[in-house]
């Protein structure tokens, strides 16, 4: 039988979106023994970029068939990278072949065709992020493309319970106004590694739903004078873009499910955290721009944490609250976070596409994993 050629053609709405959606059902990601999860684009399949600077999404056919899929999206980043400290990034994400067609050089071509695009945009370096133990991603990546492994942030994971939490009355709460927070962000966090030079675009979007700092209650808080210790964060409504959708779960983790809803009903006072139905569509909140300073600086990010939840309480399809953090950053002790479904180690895999950017590529894959890094809420 002869072999089909694969054609690679940028997304049109009008003739792949109903074949893309039916090509994300057919596509787990991720070990097979493990979690499907799933994502339901709710009839857009390109919202995931679609709030980025520059995106574009490549579609491969063999014959009538859609058989892969791949999204990358352009913006500028801080990279410690003197004398500017700033790079142009492309993000590469969603890239899935259809089971049928696997193993014969389509997820490589659709990653050089994205890699093309970034190129003919400039961009200093392309990154993807990947489970760790995700064998063909990682294979693909690392060993046939000449990724170079970048960072491991840890992907905090949290129910929403029915229940609101309690904030102690010695830690204050206030909303920011969006000039406040831009003004913060780019006072406290502008050097962050991956920090978003549009950072303004972001906190504007109608799915950030606002940034909270807290401090110790008494102490006073204006644009020039901040307490000793304060913390905050941002939360982004990602629900409103997409959902998730757990297809298939070990017994174990299904008879967890309803045993500690039912606990959680029943015996409240045991605290048992009551994992949601995650196996029917749901959306959820991504905490993002996570920062503190000063000596009592945990607990107010824990008060921030739980007073996100609460809000989360009162969106009805928002069962889980998400946030990622570098890798060994002690930032992940006191955000709560159900072990079984957060990821301990998520892998980043940067590669540089200019001959000049080899150096600080290499300077960036070997400095401390634990730096900082800014995860951006439009790439989640
Ligand atoms: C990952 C994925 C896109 C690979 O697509 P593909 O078209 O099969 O990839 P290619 O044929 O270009 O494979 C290139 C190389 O990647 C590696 N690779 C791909 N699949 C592999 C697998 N299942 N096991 C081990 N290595 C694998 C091999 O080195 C392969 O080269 P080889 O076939 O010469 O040995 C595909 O398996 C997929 O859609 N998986 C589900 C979705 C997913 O996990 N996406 C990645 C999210 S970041």
């Amino acid at each position: 039988m002869a072999i089909q050629e694969i054609k690679i053609r940028s997304y049109d709405r009008k003739i792949d979106r109903a074949r893309v959606e039916d090509l994300e059902r057919r596509c787990e990601v991720g070990p097979a023994k493990r979690v499907f999860l799933f994502t339901d684009t709710m009839g857009d399949p390109i919202c995931r970029i679609r709030n980025s600077p520059l995106y574009k999404m490549l579609v491969a056919e063999s014959g009538n068939e859609l058989v892969g899929v791949i999204q990358g999206s352009i913006k500028i980043v801080t990279i410690c990278k003197p004398p500017k400290n700033q790079a142009k990034v492309g993000y590469i994400l969603g890239l899935r072949v259809s089971p049928l067609h696997r193993r014969k050089g389509t997820g490589s071509s659709l990653v050089h065709k994205l890699e093309e695009w970034f190129v003919s945009h400039h961009v200093d370096f392309a990154y993807m992020a990947t489970e760790k133990d995700n064998e063909a991603s990682v294979k693909l990546f690392r060993d046939k493309l000449g990724f170079v492994k970048f960072r491991t942030p840890a992907i905090l994971v949290n129910p929403v319970s029915h229940r609101t939490m309690h904030i102690s009355h010695n830690i204050e709460i206030a909303k920011l106004k969006i000039e406040q927070a831009e003004y913060l962000y780019q006072r406290f966090m502008s050097s962050t590694d991956f920090f978003p030079h549009d950072i303004d675009k972001i906190l504007r979007n109608k799915l950030n739903l606002g940034t909270w700092v807290a401090y110790p209650r008494g102490e006073s808080w204006s644009d020039e004078h901040v307490p000793t210790s304060w913390a905050m964060l941002s939360v982004w409504n990602s629900g409103g873009l997409f959902k998730l959708r757990v297809g298939q779960a070990p017994l174990s983790c299904l008879m967890y499910a309803k045993s500690s809803r039912l606990i959680d009903r029943v015996f409240p006072c045991l605290k048992v955290p009551a994992l949601p139905d995650v196996f029917h569509p749901f959306g959820f909140y991504f905490m993002y721009g996570v920062h503190r300073q000063g000596p009592k600086s945990g607990a107010l990010v824990g008060s921030l944490c739980r007073f996100a939840h609460n809000m989360a309480t009162k969106c009805k399809d928002c069962k889980i609250i998400v946030t990622e953090v570098g890798g060994g950053d002690t930032l992940r002790l006191q955000i709560p976070h159900l072990e079984l479904l957060s990821c301990p180690e998520d892998l980043w895999c940067i590669k540089a596409l200019k001959r000049e950017e080899k150096q600080t590529l290499y300077e960036l894959t070997t400095t401390s994993p634990t730096r900082a890094l800014f995860v951006d809420p439009r790439e989640v």
